[in-house]
């Protein structure tokens, strides 16, 4: 079983950071040509995971969800990236936050596409409003940041999920993904 888009990897794990209780969460997107390389890193501030649970996140049987008894955003990550000649890992520390991080071989014929980034990081903001998102993209040569906390110091205390606001970061991210 594969996700179709990795966008929909990235909601996955970035949701992981949120239920975790991540204030500031680091969204990293780097495709480079030159090193045939795709990588996603996410990093929270979160609870973290012990030892124990770091393992057995990697099983798809294993979920602290509520009346889940699976739990497959890391597993299908790390199989997808396995899948596409690519490696996984994931570094946390309880109390002080999580760091999952996945490559892909950017050639390889079965690596997903990637998605509507825009929609993606646009979605995870507007509904966690009390999040700091930080968002990096990188395509060979070109960089993108996209930093909330900027956004907030813009909006002189009007919500980040005002409509208004919505339809301005919807142009705004569109004119960079
Ligand atoms: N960033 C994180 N910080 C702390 N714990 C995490 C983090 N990410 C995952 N976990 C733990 O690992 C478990 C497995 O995560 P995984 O994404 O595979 O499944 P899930 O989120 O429980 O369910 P699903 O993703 O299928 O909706 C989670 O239930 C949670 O206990
Ligand atoms: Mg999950």
């Amino acid at each position: 079983m594969m996700l179709e888009h990795l966008t929909d990897h990235i909601m996955d794990i970035a949701m992981n950071s949120v239920r975790a209780g991540g204030r500031n969460i680091f969204i990293d997107v780097v495709s480079k040509k030159e090193g045939n390389l795709l990588c996603l890193t996410i990093t929270d501030d979160g609870m973290g995971m012990t030892e124990d649970v770091a393992r057995a996140a990697k099983d798809p049987f294993f979920s602290t969800k509520e009346k889940k008894a699976i739990g497959l955003g890391i597993p299908l990550l790390q199989g997808a990236a396995e899948m596409c000649g690519g490696d996984f890992s994931l570094e946390s520390a309880p109390g002080k936050g999580t760091t999952v991080r996945a490559a892909f071989a950017l050639d390889h014929p079965d690596l997903p596409p990637l998605g509507n980034l825009k929609e993606t990081i646009l979605l995870l903001c507007v509904t966690n409003p009390e999040v700091h998102f930080v968002f990096r993209y990188q395509d060979d040569g070109k960089e993108f940041l996209f930093d909330t906390n900027e956004i907030h110091g813009l909006l002189d205390g009007v919500p980040i999920n005002h409509p208004e606001v919505i339809d301005f970061l919807e142009r705004y991210l569109g004119e960079h993904l």
